[in-house]
């Protein structure tokens, strides 16, 4: 049997997810309607040897309580647990700390998962890949699989924000380097892993074991905690020298979420490749827009494409919403438009209001690998219970919660 490894990281981490991240983690944040953590887990339970999800991070535990309930009732063939690092413990050390936990039942492989990436999640093809892979070297099977990207040449320019992965013909990985300063391959770290269990837990403790070894020694100069291991940083480059270490390559979709505005792309490449049915709206739609059934649009409106809107909104006749997020129990009144945002919940927007951020391009670098430090959101982002007086034009701002916007703002943060 295999079991099913999500890392959600905590509140240090989400800060680039803010201020969309200040009531909820960035990995429950609906995309398409549906949390991302949900994206994942969905095609999870289609694959009958996983029976367990272990979802480990250092946000509190009462964060995943609701989340949890819902998925039992959804997916009563899995069973989900949230385990909870005492503090930041990197992306292997958890696996190391919660070993125990995941050698239960035995698992002989486990899958391992960036919690905030986007992609056709091909759970069932890595499993045959990997069941599918011979060393050729010495002969024994796969014990590691990466989920690798292959990227477009011009976006493989920026090398040292990615993991990199040199693989030979026959797939079979010869370099791992996470981030490199020079460009080494058109195929990046996905932020999938299948690894045979029992190599990769003892390939973290041999690697936490030569940092305790480095803890006493007084000639370091960074203090070393031998507590926190990173898999791209401390494993990955190691694994190439034992063998099996294989790259299975997908051209599909894929998107990283790091900062909110990536929200948006994510959001357009998830309803690209989903299916809905708004055949029960009377508004004029341009697909693809998903529509909670709870909400609430006027004829007169025009929704799309690129569009989430969440449940309990309410949007008033001549409204337009393009290529926008619309979270919980929005209000749009008559004849505002909505561009390129990120609305959260509660907020009200009032009559010919105009909320406007910038075009993200598809392949757009600076959302792709999240490369620059932007100053300015490319989208515009109301946080909750934001009310947007009438007549007002709001263009590239993020708003902080319970802020009232009075007047035209552009390229504003309003705290
Ligand atoms: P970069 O380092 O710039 O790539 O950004 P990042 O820190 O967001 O990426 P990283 O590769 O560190 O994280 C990948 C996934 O692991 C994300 O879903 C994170 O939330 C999660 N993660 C990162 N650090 C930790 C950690 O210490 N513990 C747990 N449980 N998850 C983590």
């Amino acid at each position: 049997n295999t079991k099913a490894i999500i890392l959600v990281g905590g509140d240090l981490r989400g800060t680039r997810f803010r201020p969309l991240s200040l009531n909820t983690p960035k990995v429950l944040f609906p995309i398409a309607g549906k949390p991302l953590l949900s994206h994942i887990i969905e095609p999870i339970s289609k694959i009958q040897s996983i029976k367990d999800v272990l979802i480990i991070g250092f946000y509190e535990n009462s964060v995943f309580k609701n989340f949890l309930c819902e998925c039992r009732e959804q997916f009563p063939n899995l069973n989900i647990k949230y385990l909870r690092e005492y503090k930041a413990l990197g992306t292997a050390g958890g696996l190391f700390h919660f070993r125990d936990e995941i050698k239960r039942n035995n698992p002989e492989k486990i899958f391992v998962i960036h919690g905030d990436i986007i992609c056709s999640f091909p759970f069932k093809e890595i499993l045959e890949f990997f069941t599918k892979q011979q060393d050729y070297y010495d002969d024994s099977e796969a014990k590691a699989v990466v989920f690798g990207i292959d990227v477009p040449k011009y976006l493989a320019s920026h090398p040292h924000t990615f993991g990199a992965i040199v693989a030979d013909k026959n797939n079979k990985v010869i370099h791992y380097v996470e981030k490199p300063e020079s460009k080494l391959s058109n195929i990046i770290n996905g932020g999938i892993y299948l690894f045979n269990s029992k190599y990769i837990i003892n390939k973290i403790a041999e690697v936490k074991h030569s940092k305790d070894e480095l803890v006493d020694d007084v000639t370091n100069v960074d203090p070393i905690d031998s507590d926190v291991v990173s898999l791209e940083n401390d494993i990955l480059a190691k694994l190439p020298d034992d063998g099996g270490f294989y790259v299975f390559k997908s051209g599909s979709y894929w998107r990283q979420i790091k900062r909110a505005a990536s929200a948006l792309p994510a959001n357009d490449l998830v309803l690209a490749n989903t299916k809905t049915d708004n055949s029960s709206q009377k508004c004029e739609i341009i697909e693809p827009v998903f529509i909670h059934p709870t909400a609430k649009i006027a004829a007169s409106a025009k929704i799309g494409p690129n569009v989430s809107i969440g449940p309990y909104c309410v949007i008033d006749e001549g409204v337009r919403v393009k290529n926008s997020i619309l979270l919980e129990n929005v209000e749009i009144n008559e004849d505002s438009l909505v561009l390129y945002s990120i609305i959260s919940s509660d907020t009200k927007i009032g009559k010919w209001v105009r909320i406007e951020g910038t075009e993200i391009k598809a392949n757009d670098p600076v959302t792709y690998f999240e490369v620059h430090e932007i100053k300015f959101s490319k989208a515009t982002i109301l946080s909750s219970n934001t009310f947007i007086n009438d007549n007002v034009y709001v263009k590239n701002c993020v708003v902080l919660p319970n802020k009232e916007i009075k007047v035209d703002t552009k390229l504003e943060i309003i705290m």
